[in-house]
């Protein structure tokens, strides 16, 4: 627990790293504020009472000499209601208060707390006086924006009985709304909590990952699921289309809350996140998604330490309201910038350097971060308050050169379930998106199964493997087609040919703008790839019985295929039915004789 305030003194200075010394007791991750303007740090090196600091500001101008306070307390966020549709930085300091108080350029040194403390927010609570109450219990609760209810529960650690609450009306989050008898004390509660980053919070036990996270994005939901909870990866060169699919995933899996981490580095990267992300809409709502969202953000002017601790702070908001019982999406955009953060700062502390200079740890660090995905029972009485939530971690990576060998990447897919490689020539023959389907993988399909078998159909999986076989067989025949050409190979394999297009043109790409095709229900792509593959059947069917394929090429029906992705859902059972007789026709009309 929290030990009381000590002084100490700067010694030396390193960027964002400083020295101080006659900090008695002091602690790892225990916030210090230093120098004169007091700026915010956290200890991460610990010799007798010297310790070394980690600097969230702007450290230029800073003198050895100068004072450094050890506040006792570690790095730790306020959670409640006042979180959902705000933009913070990596320590959760609110962006458009930094910029009110202290104009574009953030002055150092300033507090300003995460949650308004002026706010009204109407509690409705659900206990009486006298009710006996766990750790995690529901007590009330808050609309909070027109899409989000936060939930009051009870603060980690506290468990009796109700002695006083307050009756609905309008409370800021600082004011008592109830009073709880423990075995040891009388405790008041308020709306807000706080938690350390650096510790996952807990909840009574982890569940299976046996339900998918849908995404509406084709290759995903039926090619490389994940799973509600899960973990996922996303590495691509420059330009590949992680952001993009960052920003669709935040818009149409199925979680009812977004946490975005956003880690810029080039200038105009984060500028870009500031000002494209309020102007999502909730395609559910018609509302602005920032309803159901918490944006991270770091700036290229942020210090790198602020990055470095920003992806904690995201997992723990993100945490909070899996407790309360909701599906959270996760986004880091980029873990890379997140590593390079934690590079310098290593560096800074002249710790040995590992491979390509990131710090021995990178693994570790990286292994914890995404351990703390995962879909839990939380905590609560079991009888009242059974809930399940979820938080799924996406996290995209930038390999410098686009070279998945470097070490962030590898470090993530050690760690990861699921693999969505990037792959710079599809995207540079815009195919969208550009998910290579012969690297990725995910290893939850097995996990997913019955789910699928359930809510889509029992083939689906017969279906989905039927189709990944072709698109590997492609691979094997291009490089005979390559050196030879198509029409050098046999019928039976130009068939294989035809059908794999199909499958990547007509069923993988699609496009994020398109208005119809940017989301894709898992139903709708089902029917969608049964009708490609019975197309490819009948191709075959008829191949073998000496139609020549390239008057199957010609069928008009190729063209109804090829425009499914673009019937509104409403349409969708009709347009397949219509189809599909229309298969049936023009197969029926191409008999040999026919074309003698
Ligand atoms: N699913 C998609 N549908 C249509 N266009 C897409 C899709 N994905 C990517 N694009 C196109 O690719 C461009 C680059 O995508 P994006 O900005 O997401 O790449 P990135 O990998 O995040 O790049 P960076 O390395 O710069 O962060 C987009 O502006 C868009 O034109
Ligand atoms: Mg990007």
């Amino acid at each position: 627990m929290a030990v009381k305030e000590r002084i100490g003194k700067i010694i030396r200075i390193t960027g964002p790293v400083i020295e101080a010394e006659g900090l008695s007791g002091v602690q790892m991750y225990e916030v210090c504020r230093v120098g004169e303007e007091e700026l915010i740090g956290e200890v991460n090196r610990v010799e007798g009472s010297n310790a070394t600091i980690q600097v969230y500001e702007e450290t230029t101008g800073l003198k050895p000499g100068e004072k450094v306070i050890a506040t006792g307390a570690s790095l730790s966020v306020e959670l409640g209601p006042g979180l959902i549709g705000q933009i913070f930085d990596g320590i959760q300091r609110p962006l458009e208060i930094l910029k009110e108080q202290t104009g574009d350029f953030i002055r150092r040194g300033v507090i300003a707390r995460a949650l308004p403390r002026n706010v009204k927010w109407k509690f409705i609570p659900i206990v009486e006086k006298d009710a006996t109450v766990n750790q995690g219990d529901i007590i009330g609760t808050v609309p909070e924006t027109t899409t989000v209810t936060t939930k009051i529960m009870i603060p980690i650690g506290i468990n009796g009985k109700i002695t006083s609450i307050v009756p609905e009306g309008e409370y800021t989050i600082e004011e008592n709304i109830a009073t709880i008898k423990t075995p040891r004390e009388e405790r008041k509660i308020t709306m807000m909590t706080t938690w350390p980053v650096r510790q996952g919070r807990p909840y009574l036990r982890k569940l299976g990952s046996t339900t998918p996270l849908i995404t509406g994005q084709r290759i995903i939901d039926t090619f490389f699921p994940t799973a509600k909870g899960g973990t996922a990866s996303i590495p691509g060169g420059f330009g590949t289309g992680k952001t993009v699919m960052l920003h669709q995933l935040a818009k149409w899996a199925d979680s009812q809350i977004v946490v975005y981490c956003g880690c810029g580095e080039r200038g105009n990267e984060m500028t870009e996140v500031l000002e494209d992300f309020p102007k999502l809409e909730d395609p559910r709502t018609g509302e602005p998604l920032m309803k159901r969202t918490i944006l991270i953000a770091n700036t290229s002017n942020m210090p790198v330490a602020a990055r470095e601790a920003s992806i904690y702070t995201a997992i723990t908001l993100g945490e909070y309201f899996r407790d309360q019982g909701y599906d959270i999406a996760l986004m880091a955009d980029s873990t890379s910038r997140w590593a390079e953060a934690l590079r310098e700062i290593s560096g800074r502390l002249e710790e040995m350097p590992g491979e390509e200079g990131y710090p021995a740890y990178l693994a570790s660090r990286l292994a914890e971060f995404y351990e703390r995905a995962g879909r839990v029972e939380a905590l609560g009485s079991t009888e009242t308050n059974q809930r399940i939530g979820s938080v799924t971690i996406c996290g995209a990576v930038s390999p410098p050169g686009g070279d998945f060998s470097e070490p962030v990447t590898t470090n993530t897919l050690r760690v990861v379930k699921v693999f969505w490689g990037l792959d710079k020539d599809l995207a540079s023959r815009r195919h969208f998106p550009s998910i290579h389907w012969l690297n990725s993988y995910s290893l939850y399909v097995e996990n997913l199964e019955q789910w699928f078998a359930e809510h889509v159909s029992k083939e689906f999986l017969d279906l989905r493997g039927e189709a990944m076989y072709l698109l590997q067989r492609e691979d094997e025949l291009r490089e005979i087609v390559q050196l030879v050409g198509p029409d050098a190979l046999p019928e039976s394999e130009r068939v294989i040919l035809e059908a794999a297009r199909m499958i990547r043109e007509d069923y993988l790409m699609q496009s994020a703008l398109h208005p119809v095709d940017t989301y894709c229900s898992p139903e709708k792509a089902y029917k969608m790839l049964k009708t490609v593959l019975k197309f490819y059947n009948k191709m075959k069917g008829a191949v073998e019985g000496g139609v020549p394929i390239t008057s199957i090429q010609h069928l008009d029906v190729l063209n109804d295929i090829s425009r499914l992705k673009i019937v509104p859902p409403d349409e969708v059972d009709k347009r397949i039915d219509e189809v599909d007789k229309k298969i049936d026709k023009e197969f029926a009309s191409l008999t040999v004789e026919s074309l003698a």
